[in-house]
């Protein structure tokens, strides 16, 4: 693997999270693999999960890391191309990207989509700039249209969970005061449907996901009867494709409630964090032990060292 942006990058799905529930059990393994090697963590964008997590991860296979938040510590930078750069941006991505990858031998993104125009984002303008210019690989830590390292530890919390070799997995539209992106929801489905579960969307009219992620998948606008025998329900809130970025729905019928997890199969809940208490689920769910929030959060160290081993495999 060179650069990690979706789950097309890793060659053998099952193989990579055979690996991964092998390096939770002895996470020290190969720390030959990071030695004197440097990884850069690049955030445009707020996260507590993604950096700790990835920092850990290289940390966990002997790298160094060094985090740059580029909103608050480096220089206010450019996107585009071609632009006169008389404005209050001082600096271009186009020197400060291959700048940095002469400091590491891996780079880690974080851009989330901007929501200024649908089609910059869904080129993913920015973490593609990254792969052009860094010299190094580059890993998205979530960019406009995806979240990998989430996705990859949901399939790892899955594995782990599920009781049964075909659960149903459930992704449910949640309501939101905020407009959120699609990256999650996106990648989401693009991993669940590289698997053997029987995966159901379910969401109000208005928010259906980008054909390329959803495919021939047809939504299930019913919730109720999307939860019926459900294993798993991943909840996540994500704002309209089609009107782009718009918020269509702020219904609170739709939030995960215990009366709704009634009508699963017991299932599990989960959700990428942060989350928003009684928007997206109640405490009561939160709260109980149905929910595995936490545990999946802690397998983003897993899908991140898996991914980075891979990645220096082909350094060394
Ligand atoms: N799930 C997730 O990516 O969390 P952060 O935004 O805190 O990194």
């Amino acid at each position: 693997m060179r650069h990690f942006t979706s789950v097309y990058d890793i060659p053998d799905l099952k193989k990579a999270v055979e690996m991964a529930r092998e390096i939770k059990k002895n996470p020290y393994g190969y720390q030959h693999l990071g030695k004197n090697k440097t990884m850069v963590l690049i955030f445009f964008d707020s996260s507590l999960r993604t950096r700790l997590s990835t920092q850990k991860a290289a940390m966990n296979l002997g790298m160094n890391t060094m985090v740059l938040n580029v909103s608050q510590d480096g220089w206010s930078l450019e996107t585009e191309l071609g632009v006169v750069m008389d404005g209050d941006k001082p600096e271009h991505l186009r020197e400060a990207i291959p700048v940095i990858g002469t400091y590491c031998d891996v780079i880690g993104v974080r851009a989330f989509a901007r929501f200024e125009s649908k089609e910059d984002d869904y080129r993913e303008k920015i973490l593609q700039q990254f792969i052009d210019f860094a010299g190094v690989p580059v890993v998205s830590m979530e960019a406009a249209t995806r979240h990998p390292l989430q996705s990859f530890a949901d399939l790892i919390t899955i594995e782990e969970f599920k009781t049964k070799p075909k659960p149903k997995v459930v992704l449910t539209w949640a309501p939101h005061p905020k407009a959120l992106p699609q990256a999650v929801p996106n990648s989401f489905v693009e991993w669940m449907r590289q698997t053997d579960y029987e995966l159901v969307v379910t969401h109000p009219e208005g928010y259906e996901l980008a054909p390329e992620f959803m495919g021939d998948l047809k939504v299930e606008y019913d919730q109720n009867k999307a939860f019926e025998g459900a294993d798993f329900i991943y909840a996540k809130n994500w704002s309209a494709y089609g009107e782009y970025g718009k918020i269509l729905s702020k219904d609170m019928n739709w939030t995960v409630t215990m009366e709704k997890m009634k009508l699963t199969n017991n299932a599990r809940f989960m959700h990428c964090l942060p989350v928003r208490r009684n928007m997206i689920v109640t405490d009561e769910v939160l709260d109980s032990d149905r929910s595995i929030v936490v545990q999946e959060a802690e397998n983003r160290v897993y899908s991140a060292q898996t991914v980075l081993k891979m990645i220096l495999e082909k350094l060394v």
